[in-house]
C-alpha cells in the first residue's frame, strides 16, 4: 500500500510521540472499581475463573430492556431537529459474558482489550473530539453521559484512532448498564470531521455488523440479518483470545425510522434507518497470556495527555 500523505503525518506524530514518551511501566487499571458483587444475582450459575484477583463468578441476567423501567433503547442526543432524536443502541455486552471482558480496563483481558480486537481504541491522543450523548438504560440512574467514545484505529493501536476522527468511520459511545454490568453499544459509520460527523448510509446497521465481523472473524451481509441470525467466532488481542458468540434480537428497538437521529440521509432503497435488530454479544476468554502483567497504553500517560491537545490543533491545522 502507498501511504498517503496523512498517513504520513501521522507517523511522523507518532515517533515523535514515541521519542517523547517515558518506557511504559506495570499499573493498576484505571477506573478499575470492583463491581463483581454488583453484577452477581442472588440465584447464579458459578464459574470459576483463574485471574489475579481470585475466583469470578458470572451473572445469570444478561441484560435488561430500559424500556422496562422508564429507559430508552435511543441515545438521547442535544440539538436535533427536529428535537428528540436519538441514536440506536444496537450492540449489547451480556452481562453472561466472563467477568474479565466486564471490566472497564485495557489490563487483564479487559472491554477495551477486547474492542481493541476488532480495532477500536480510545479517542485519538485521550482527546475527546465528539459531542456527548447521555442514555437512560432503565437502571435507576437516570439520564447518564456515556462512558466514552471508541474509534477505529486502521490497525494502528497507538495513533489509528485520530485517523478515524478525521475520515470519519466505525465508532461507537458505551454505557454499562448498573443493574446488571452490561455494556449498551451506539455504533455507526460516521463520516469525516468536515462532513460534520453524520451518519452514512445504513450506517447504524453497517456499523453494527462491521464491529460484529471483526470481534468473530465472520462474513455479516447486513440485509440478511434477521432475528434468527447468530454469529460464532473468536478474535485475539495481547494473548487474550476472546470466544463470541452473536445473537440478533428483535422487539427492543423498532424496524423503522421513527426518532432516528440523521434518519432522512441514514434510509436507503426505501429501508427504514434502523433495522431494529440489536447484536447481543455473549464472550468467554478461551486463552490468555502466561503471566499477565500488561503493559499501560500509550494513551494513558501524562506526557501524552499534555502534548496532546498541541498536536491535535497542529493535525487540524495541517488537513
Ligand atoms: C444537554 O443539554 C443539557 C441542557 O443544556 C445539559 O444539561 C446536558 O449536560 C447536555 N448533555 C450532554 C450529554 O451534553
Ligand atoms: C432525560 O432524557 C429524556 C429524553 O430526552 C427527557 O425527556 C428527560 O427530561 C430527561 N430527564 C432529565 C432528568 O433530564
Ligand atoms: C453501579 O453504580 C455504583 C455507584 O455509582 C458503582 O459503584 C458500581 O460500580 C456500578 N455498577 C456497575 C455494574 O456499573
Ligand atoms: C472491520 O471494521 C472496519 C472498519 O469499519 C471495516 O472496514 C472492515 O470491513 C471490518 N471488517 C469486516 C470483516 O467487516
Ligand atoms: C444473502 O442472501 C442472498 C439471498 O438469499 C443470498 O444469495 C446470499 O448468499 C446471502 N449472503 C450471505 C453472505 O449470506
Ligand atoms: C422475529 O421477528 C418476527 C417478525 O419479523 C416476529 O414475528 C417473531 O416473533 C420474532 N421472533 C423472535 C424470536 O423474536
Ligand atoms: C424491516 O422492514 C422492511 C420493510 O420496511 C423489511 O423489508 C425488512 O425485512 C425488515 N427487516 C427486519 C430485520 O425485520
Ligand atoms: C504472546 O505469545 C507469543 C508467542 O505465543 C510470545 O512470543 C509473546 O511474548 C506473548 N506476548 C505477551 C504479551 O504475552
Amino acid at each position: 500500500m502507498i501511504p498517503s500523505p496523512r498517513s504520513t503525518i501521522l507517523l511522523f506524530i507518532a515517533t515523535q510521540i514515541l521519542s517523547f514518551a517515558p518506557q511504559a511501566t506495570a499499573s493498576p487499571s484505571y477506573q478499575d472499581s470492583e463491581r463483581d458483587h454488583v453484577i452477581s444475582a442472588p440465584v447464579e450459575r458459578t464459574e470459576v475463573l483463574g485471574s489475579a484477583t481470585g475466583l469470578r463468578k458470572r451473572a445469570d441476567t444478561a441484560y435488561t430492556n430500559p424500556a422496562d423501567n422508564g429507559g430508552y433503547m435511543l441515545t438521547i442526543v442535544n440539538g436535533t431537529y427536529p428535537a428528540g432524536l436519538g441514536e440506536p443502541l444496537n450492540v449489547i455486552l451480556s452481562a453472561e459474558s466472563d467477568a474479565l471482558v466486564l471490566k472497564q480496563s485495557v489490563d487483564n483481558g479487559g472491554f477495551l482489550n477486547y474492542m481493541l480486537t476488532a480495532g477500536l481504541g480510545e479517542e485519538c491522543l485521550g482527546q475527546h473530539l465528539g459531542s456527548d450523548q447521555s442514555a437512560n438504560l432503565g437502571d435507576g440512574k437516570g439520564n447518564v453521559t456515556e462512558v466514552e467514545e471508541l474509534r477505529y484505529n486502521y490497525g494502528d493501536p497507538y495513533i489509528g484512532t485520530c485517523q478515524e476522527t478525521f475520515q470519519g468511520g466505525l465508532h461507537l459511545r458505551y454505557w454499562i448498564q448498573n443493574n446488571t454490568g452490561a455494556y449498551f453499544m451506539a455504533v455507526s459509520v460516521e463520516k469525516s470531521l468536515t462532513e460534520g460527523h453524520d451518519i452514512v448510509r445504513d450506517g447504524y446497521n453497517i456499523g453494527r455488523d462491521q464491529l460484529v465481523a471483526n470481534l468473530t472473524g465472520k462474513a455479516v451481509e447486513t440485509r440478511n440479518i434477521t432475528n434468527q441470525t447468530t454469529f460464532s467466532g473468536s478474535g485475539s488481542y495481547k494473548n487474550y483470545t476472546y470466544q463470541t458468540d452473536v445473537k440478533y434480537v428483535s422487539g427492543l428497538l423498532k424496524n423503522s425510522s421513527d426518532d432516528i437521529n440523521h434518519f432522512y440521509t441514514v434510509e436507503q432503497n426505501g429501508y427504514p434507518a434502523i433495522d431494529g435488530l440489536v447484536a447481543v454479544l455473549t464472550v468467554k476468554i478461551t486463552d490468555k497470556p502466561k503471566s499477565s502483567s500488561a503493559l499501560t497504553t500509550l494513551a494513558r500517560m501524562p506526557v501524552v495527555a499534555l502534548i496532546g491537545p498541541l498536536l491535535i490543533a497542529s493535525v487540524v491545522a495541517l488537513f
